[in-house]
């Protein structure tokens, strides 16, 4: 569904240039789930904001389902990234004043869905808050913050959802139940792509790829009883 080809990324000129990306190719299947591990500076937030449009590369390509999206204007991918491809943050990014309902209800009126409160109160149940609907940010526990996060990136109905170190905030127990998460939304056959500093939580993914200076060093695949 996706392939990088060749993407580079260099940031700045002259004594501030950073090679953030080198060359770097990559074929998403339908239905993979890709941890990526390497260091601190490694380019794996530049990998993601490339491949979820947040970011320009500086040449090579990504094709999304047979399209070239790296090219495109804002609105084509706003469009692109709103119907396929969803995000996650580690800082999960909810506004502080709407309650669970409201952040998760947001894509839907900016996109011009409307506000389908049916629709949400689904998927809030569907990441385990259904009970959390009316509460704040402040008033919810980070994996339940992050839970909101990942019902808001669910409302588009993605195949494609691109995380960066979504468990990164939190203890092992809570990111433990963040990756049964995002597990089961694989099984349901959305494709992931997900940056992760444990060893432990990029061992439950189909495959393993480790960037360093900005190249993919290894690719591993992990044969799992599911
Ligand atoms: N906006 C930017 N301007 C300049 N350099 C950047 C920018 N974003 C990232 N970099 C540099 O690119 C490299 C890769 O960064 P990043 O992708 O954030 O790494 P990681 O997510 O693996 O920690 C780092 O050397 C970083 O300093
Ligand atoms: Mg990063």
């Amino acid at each position: 569904m996706l392939e990088i080809n060749n993407v580079t990324k260099i940031y700045g000129e002259g004594t501030a240039r950073v090679v953030a990306l080198d060359r770097v190719s990559l074929k998403v299947e339908d239905g993979d789930f890709i941890a990526i591990m390497g260091p601190s500076g490694s380019g794996k937030s530049t990998f993601l904001n490339i491949i979820g449009g947040l970011d320009r590369l500086t040449s090579g390509e990504v094709m999304l389902d047979g399209h070239r999206i790296d090219n495109l204007g804002e609105n084509e991918l706003v469009d692109i990234r709103r119907g396929k491809i969803a995000y996650v943050f580690q800082q999960y990014h909810l506004l502080p004043s709407l309650t669970a309902m409201e952040n998760v209800l947001l894509p839907l009126i900016f996109c011009g869905n409307g506000a389908d409160e049916q629709k949400v109160k689904t998927i809030l149940a569907r990441v385990g808050l259904g009970k959390r609907a009316e509460h704040k940010p402040s008033q919810l526990s980070g994996g339940e913050q992050q839970r909101v996060a990942i019902a808001r990136a669910l409302v588009s109905g993605p195949s494609l959802i691109l995380a960066d170190e979504p468990t990164g905030n939190m203890d092992q127990k809570t990111g433990n139940e963040i990756l049964e998460l995002f597990k089961e939304l694989n099984k349901e056959g959305r494709s992931i792509l997900m940056v992760t500093h444990s060893a432990d939580i990029a061992k439950q993914a189909k495959h393993i790829i480790t960037l360093q200076d900005g190249q993919i060093i290894s690719k591993a695949a992990l044969q799992l009883v599911r």
